[in-house]
């Protein structure tokens, strides 16, 4: 908004604050914050209180939110408001109108599973939000694996929708949590982990990663424990887990020093280095690369042949070469969502998860 444009009435105000309380989907926590930003800069100016303490999450993300807007003027947060309101207002008209256009039921919200001849594929559907994984797509993934793997498909295969074949765990579905509520949650998140990762160790047939696009995270640390990891040559693989306060998932401070050596291990866990997909191939962490071009239309010509392939050959010769360490497996994935669980209770964790949170609320 520029200072020539026209500002919005108290009237306008008064309607979109009615329309927020009448809103029918969650926009989302940044959206909110930004909401409450400028709620409170359009009604109180600038932001005078105290700064509240680094656990009280909620109020100390609001308070950031607000005190990032500084010094803009009470009438340009109220147009601000205004605009934001009513771009949410017509977003919710559209998606409504595409789903009653859409009778296509899922008992997915975040996946969307199909069959595709002796294929079973997983995706993973948050495209707005990279795929970034909350705690109901994480409960859908394991239902989606347990499924596929009772089915009389072949292959299961994941991958992503749009640009991102997954930004990792929802950092800011972790945020926004009560001070009183914030050891459950850190418990809840534990055992969640901790169950996730173990559907990929003993998932019994061969389970195929199609990385469409980035991968961060989690989405990185899982692909050792898949059969075979094919990428599009425009995908990137980075573990920025110090850089959060956070430290390794997915059995990857076994498996990633197994596969690349504990110097290229340590490069991509402890420091973050951003890889290409060529280097994650001579990592060992990626089975081959192919040109964005073609990538979907070779990737599943591969795969459908395959899936030919006799299925009960295949699931035998997965369990002689993943059985032996699969005990091994299991005792990482307690210690490494032991060590989590305490990295998410600390300062330079929730520091991060609150910096990420606030990082679109200036204006
Ligand atoms: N958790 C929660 N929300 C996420 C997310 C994540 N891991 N990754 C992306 N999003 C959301 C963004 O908040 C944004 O939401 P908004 O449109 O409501 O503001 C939306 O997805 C698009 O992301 P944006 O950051 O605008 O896209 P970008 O192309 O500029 O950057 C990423 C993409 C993935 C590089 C960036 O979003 C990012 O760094 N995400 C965090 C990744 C991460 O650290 N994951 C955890 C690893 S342990």
């Amino acid at each position: 908004m520029t200072s020539g444009a026209m500002r919005a009435s108290q009237e306008d105000f008064e309607r979109a604050k009615r329309q927020v309380k009448d809103l029918k989907e969650d926009p989302g926590n940044e959206v909110k914050l930004k909401l409450y930003a400028l709620f409170k800069q359009a009604t109180e100016g600038p932001c005078t209180s105290p700064k509240p303490s680094m656990l009280d999450f909620v109020n100390k993300a609001k308070w950031d939110a607000w005190n990032t807007l500084g010094s803009l003027p009470k009438d340009t947060a109220r147009q601000n408001y205004v605009d934001l309101v009513a771009s949410l207002v017509s977003a919710q008209s559209l998606n409504q109108e595409k789903t009653s256009s859409n009778d296509s039921k899922s008992e997915y919200e975040n996946l969307v599973v199909t069959r595709e001849g002796n294929i079973t594929k997983i995706m993973l559907n948050r495209p707005a939000k990279k795929n970034a994984i909350n705690a109901k797509m994480y409960n859908e993934i394991v239902l989606a694996l347990e499924a596929a793997g009772k089915d009389d498909s072949s292959l299961t295969v994941i991958t992503g929708n749009g640009d991102y074949y997954s930004s990792g765990n929802d950092l800011s579905e972790f945020g926004i949590v009560l001070p009183e509520d914030i050891e459950k949650k850190i418990q809840d998140s534990y055992l969640l982990l901790r169950k996730f990762v173990e559907h990929f160790i003993d998932f019994p047939k061969p389970l195929v990663a199609v990385v469409n696009g980035s991968a961060v995270g989690i989405a990185v640390t899982l692909l050792p424990l898949f059969d075979i990891v094919y990428a599009t040559d425009k995908a990137t693989f980075h573990t920025p887990f110090t850089q959060l306060g956070q430290s390794p998932e997915a059995c990857s401070s076994y498996t990633f020093p197994k596969i690349m050596g504990s110097v290229k291990a340590a490069e991509m866990l402890i420091f973050g280095r951003k890889v290409t997909a060529q280097e994650a191939c001579a990592r060992g962490l990626v089975t081959e690369v192919f040109p964005d071009s073609t990538f979907q239309k070779e990737v599943w010509t591969r795969l459908k042949a395959y899936s030919q392939l006799p299925p009960k050959s295949m699931v035998a010769s997965k369990q002689l070469i993943r059985n032996f360490e699969k005990k091994t497996l299991h005792r990482i994935n307690v210690e490494e969502c032991a060590l989590l669980r305490e990295r998410w209770a600390s300062e330079d964790c929730l520091n991060a998860i609150v910096n990420f949170i606030n990082r679109k609320s200036k204006l």
